[in-house]
């Protein structure tokens, strides 16, 4: 009897959100995985290590502990920080992981990387003016992109995931949304606009069901979210899920507003870009409910993260 063996990924960023939970979930699948850490002392790293991962020291830029990582790998996880300052960095680093992996004997890569790379779509019209600084971001998460297509493997998948329902919780909350916990949400989006909330453990199933059915998930680009709203019925949800009888209005920005934070390169993408307002143009909730069945919704994720939560918005 011949047995197929176990495949071994190697996941990026796997001590962050969506590699982090991509790793419990493909050692939950008996599945071998291999990461770097700059942190091996970090609570994420060694919850890692208590579950079976094999953790390298080092990071992106350092090949020996990329090559040590990359060791035994069939199939890849990429999934990079942008730097807003040097937009030439993650392409970079995708196009040294990648040649990486393709000479350790990867052949299957899945690439998370952001729902606004539609917007910049070749042959694509934005429906509204995206920024310059805005544009240089997607711009460098394309070629990201294009590094993993490009990259040689037998099979490839790009995930291009919505905004994440972990903004509005320590320790994503810090980047940028801190004010929910003052009352308010300014954004510029509009009151019927639907914001695409995904969860980060959405994107692992996603990229784990890829790594489990190369076939039917290669060649394809998804715009990853788990559930649609409104984003007043979003800050109802979260100020419910506080339970101390506050409310979360949201602020709608006027479109002279927007260009003014536009004019000045704002990196918060959420005052400053009107294109965010289409978002739900590129995702399809029916398809990626086929691909995944019972996506999160933000009432669940909001419970699931009661103790993040609490700690974020009571403490
Ligand atoms: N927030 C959103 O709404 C949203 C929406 C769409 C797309 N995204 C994209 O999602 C990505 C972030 O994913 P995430 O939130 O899951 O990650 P995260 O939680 O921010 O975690 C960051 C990870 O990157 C690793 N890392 C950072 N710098 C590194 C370096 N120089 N070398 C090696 N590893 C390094 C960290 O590892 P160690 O510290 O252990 O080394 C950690 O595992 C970004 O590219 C962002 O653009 C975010």
């Amino acid at each position: 009897m011949t047995t197929t063996p176990t495949p071994t990924v190697f996941v990026t960023s796997a001590t962050g959100s969506q590699g982090g939970a991509l790793c419990h979930l493909l050692r939950g699948m008996g599945w071998s995985v291999r990461a770097t850490t700059r942190d091996a002392s970090s609570p994420a790293a060694k919850a890692l290590n208590d579950a079976g991962v094999h953790l390298t020291p080092g990071s992106w830029d350092d090949e020996d502990a990329l090559h040590e990582g990359l060791r035994g790998c069939d199939k890849l996880f990429l999934c990079l920080l942008p730097n807003l300052t040097d937009f030439d960095q993650a392409p970079r680093r995708a196009e040294l992981i990648t040649r990486l992996a393709r000479e350790a004997g990867v052949d299957h890569i899945v690439a998370s990387t952001t729902l606004g790379s539609f917007m910049v779509e070749e042959g694509h019209v934005p429906p509204v003016k995206i920024g310059p600084f805005f544009s240089a971001h997607i711009q460098s998460k394309k070629r990201v992109e294009q590094a993993a297509i490009d990259g040689g493997f037998q099979y490839w998948t790009v995930l291009r995931p919505g905004f994440f329902m972990a903004n509005f919780v320590e320790p994503k909350i810090q980047f940028g949304y801190t004010e929910t916990k003052k009352g308010t949400w300014t954004n510029s989006m509009t009151a019927d606009s639907p914001l695409g909330l995904v969860d980060h453990v959405d994107i692992a199933r996603f990229a784990a069901a890829a790594f489990q059915d190369p076939g039917r998930y290669h060649g394809r680009t998804l715009g990853v979210v788990s559930e649609e709203l409104p984003v007043q019925e979003a800050m109802d949800q979260l100020a419910e899920s506080i339970g101390d009888g506050r409310s979360i209005k949201a602020v709608f920005m006027t479109d002279e507003e927007v260009e003014r934070e536009q004019a000045k390169g704002s990196w918060l993408f959420f005052s400053s870009e009107p294109c965010i307002r289409y978002m739900s143009n590129y995702t399809d909730l029916g398809e990626l409910n086929q691909f995944v069945p019972e996506l999160m919704t933000f009432r669940k994720f909001l419970r699931r993260e009661e103790e993040a939560v609490k700690e974020t918005y009571l403490s």
